[in-house]
């Protein structure tokens, strides 16, 4: 069994370590790989890191045939996602939607059964309308998503969902809330990057900026094994599955975690200019009941223990 992971960043290089620590050797496949930044999470002489673009459907075909895959974690998204997405629209849903449609195909093609795509929490989080309240006959029965981004993760699943229905594909859509975790290469979201960002001003004594609004967060590594068991569940159910802390954050919890593993550390609460988009507009967390029954899965990381984690990781590597 070989394990294609596309998308070598913040959690597909997680998942890659995950595979490796069980004794696998999965194929890591990006278009423009950091390897300095993969081998602080995973021994790159215990993967096979490719070059491959998920927009060049070949180059996906050739991947499966070259290396024996026999199952997909895709994780390849616009860069900054939901701000990338606003500055860069079309690339962004060329990329998000195309691209998968492109693995799935793939997927299809070559015969192989299981594809893992990341979905997000940004379906649960950036929502208007729905106001006829699931009634089938009338025009806004279902709220729909409010930026690019959310859209394309919208289309994600459901596509996804209709090759699993028509083409004989397992497929599982996992929305991650925002994710933060050990990483030192570019990449992930705004609020991940804010939030990395914030940590290492912190161990470095500086002022850290925190985002001001609610968050539902996941760490990178519950994220990551998540990926890892949906490649494995036997019953994957409806597909979708939530995954994140199943808790909303508020900036003082964050402040707190962050002061009681970095003591003396000040905190300020502020969104970068043009970051606003990317804070949610709702504060009910998301239901983990699903990816409970299904995966077997539950978070390893509350906040503390995923910050704690965090400055160890960065104390260790960033020094
Ligand atoms: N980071 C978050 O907060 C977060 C939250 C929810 C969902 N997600 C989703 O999880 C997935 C992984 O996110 P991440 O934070 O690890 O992102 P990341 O930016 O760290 O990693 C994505 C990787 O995909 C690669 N990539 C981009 N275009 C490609 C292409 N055309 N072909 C091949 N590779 C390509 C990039 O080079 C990058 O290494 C994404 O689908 C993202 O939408 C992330």
């Amino acid at each position: 069994m070989t394990t294609l992971v596309i998308g070598a960043g913040l959690i597909g290089s997680q998942v890659a370590r995950i595979l490796v620590e069980r004794g696998e050797k999965p194929v890591l496949m990006d278009h423009a790989a950091q390897p300095q930044a993969i081998g602080q999470i995973v021994d790159l002489d215990k993967v096979t890191l490719i070059q491959g673009d998920v927009l060049r459907p070949l180059s996906i075909v050739d991947a499966l045939r070259s290396h024996g895959i026999t199952r997909i974690a895709h994780t390849a998204a616009n860069p900054l996602l939901t701000l990338g997405a606003q500055k860069a629209p079309y690339s962004a849903i060329n990329l998000n939607i195309m691209g998968t449609v492109n693995v799935l195909e793939a997927a299809r093609v070559s015969g192989l059964k299981r594809v893992v795509v990341s979905s997000s929490s940004v379906l649960n989080h950036y929502l208007e309308g729905g106001e006829d309240g699931s009634h089938f006959g009338k025009e806004e029965s279902f709220p729909r998503p409010t930026t690019f981004y959310a859209a394309t993760k919208q289309a994600v699943e459901s596509l996804g969902l209709n090759y699993a229905k028509w083409c004989g594909i397992e497929f599982a859509g996992l929305r991650y809330g925002a994710v933060f975790g050990p990483w030192s290469g570019a990449g992930g979201g705004g609020p991940s990057n804010l939030l990395r960002e914030a940590m290492r001003n912190a161990l470095a004594g500086r002022e850290a900026t925190i985002p001001p609004g609610v968050m539902e967060w996941v760490y990178s590594k519950d994220a990551a094994r998540a990926t890892v068991l949906a490649l494995d569940a036997k019953d994957l159910g409806s597909g979708v599955f939530n995954i994140t802390m199943g808790a909303i954050t508020t900036p003082n919890e964050m402040a707190a975690a962050i002061g009681t593993v970095i003591p003396g550390a000040k905190v300020k609460f502020e969104a970068p200019a043009g970051t606003g988009v990317s804070l949610s507009n709702r504060d009910t967390h998301a239901d983990l009941s699903r990816a409970r029954r299904h995966l077997g899965w539950e978070p390893q990381f509350k906040l503390q223990d995923a910050v704690k984690d965090l400055a160890e990781w960065m104390r260790r590597h960033l020094a």
